[in-house]
């Protein structure tokens, strides 16, 4: 039986680089015997402007009955003065709590071919391999009470929770060790125990999770040293676990270790292993329509989709394969030009992509 994947292009970028996905998607279906089957939906502003609300009920309802889910990217300054109840971003967030996908994968891989891309010096860089473990679903984004209130003295006061239960830690612990498992068997937890007792009780229920895993070394780090050391040496890190709000940042910053924040894919996973993919940058709104965009990072998750959800490991092998082709032929969209290559623009990337297949 065709396995369902459900695309949301979203908005900004997204639907232009959700567009050269398919492309690759569509090769794989037609010469290599890919049995998907394709729906589309609404989510972010396009769904507000359309229906009113950033996650229509419809869209929930065919991810929830999907395989997998394709997203672009949501958000951007037309809808920026909206209520935050219907901003694009509660979309995104309302899909990641209503299909509960509490581990987000983010690879921060330097391919060799773009180490000179990087801000950083190519021997900090080079051979770069981390995986950022991110808990989607819980700590200070969800947490309740949340808003904004007037104090007596009339002064406005804004407010937000950072709250994590011990099962909640539990389960994207043993998420970090399962993956560090199949790598260098080395977890670094995050937290910030020196100060937050929620992050105090993270690193003493990561601590005895790893109990059951005896072959893992796991070590801990507070977030402001991680973020020093991620810059300074950042190939000490083989597998990072951190909670919702320090792995949104830390993620941004190991991304640029690449060279391109338009290179990283990601992976949004539930308890089995269904999962959202999409690329880790935005929706750039200043880039949106100019064909521009580097399209590699929502490829690169469609590889991430085929791996972790549809279990077609060679077809995944393929697109990693063709991305390291198009950079070995020094194609680049401008985010990652250096001189002397060849700059194209991101359907040309597309195409690259496609016949490297
Ligand atoms: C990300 C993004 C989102 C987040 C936004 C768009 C809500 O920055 O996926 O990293 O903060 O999680
Ligand atoms: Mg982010």
């Amino acid at each position: 039986m065709s396995k369902k994947i459900l695309v949301l292009p979203g908005d900004g970028i997204g639907p232009e680089i959700v567009v050269e996905a398919l492309k690759v998607i569509k090769r794989l279906q037609d010469d290599f015997g890919l049995d998907v089957e394709l729906q589309s939906g609404l989510i972010g502003g396009c769904a507000y402007d359309a229906k009113g609300q950033p996650l229509p009920e419809e869209t929930l309802l065919l991810a929830k009955e999907a395989d997998a889910i394709l997203l672009g990217a949501v958000g951007g300054y037309k809808w920026e003065s909206l209520d935050i109840s219907v901003r694009p971003e509660k979309g995104l967030l309302g899909l990641r709590s209503g299909l509960e996908l509490f581990s987000n994968l983010r690879p921060a891989i330097l391919y060799p071919q773009l180490a000179s891309a990087s801000t950083l010096k190519a021997d900090v860089v080079s051979g770069l391999d981390i995986m950022i473990v991110r808990e989607l679903t819980g700590g200070i984004y969800f947490g309740q009470p949340r808003g904004i209130k007037t104090l007596d003295n009339g002064e406005r006061q804004g407010f937000n929770t950072l709250v994590y239960s011990e099962s909640e830690i539990r389960r994207i612990a043993r998420s970090a060790f399962e993956i560090a498992m199949k790598r260098d068997k080395r977890v670094c937890s995050v937290d910030k125990a020196n100060v937050l007792e929620c992050t105090e009780l993270w690193r003493e229920v990561v601590t005895d999770a790893v109990s059951d895993y005896p072959e893992i070394e796991l070590t801990h780090m507070y977030v402001d040293n991680a973020a020093m050391q991620l810059v300074k040496a950042p190939k000490q890190f083989d597998v990072m676990v951190t909670t919702n709000m320090f792995g949104d940042i830390l993620s941004d910053c190991a991304a640029m270790l690449t060279g391109s924040i338009g290179m990283l894919p990601s992976a949004s996973l539930d308890a089995n292993g269904k999962g959202m993919y999409e690329p880790i940058h935005g929706s750039a709104p200043d880039l949106a329509g100019k064909n521009e965009a580097n399209p590699l990072a929502t490829i690169l998750s469609v590889s991430m989709m085929l791996r972790y959800s549809l279990g077609e490991t060679k077809m995944a092998d393929r697109i990693d394969s063709a991305v390291n082709q198009v950079l070995d032929d020094g194609i680049r969209t401008y985010d990652i030009f250096t001189g002397g290559l060849t700059k194209v623009s991101t359907s040309q990337m597309g195409d690259a992509v496609t016949a490297a297949l």
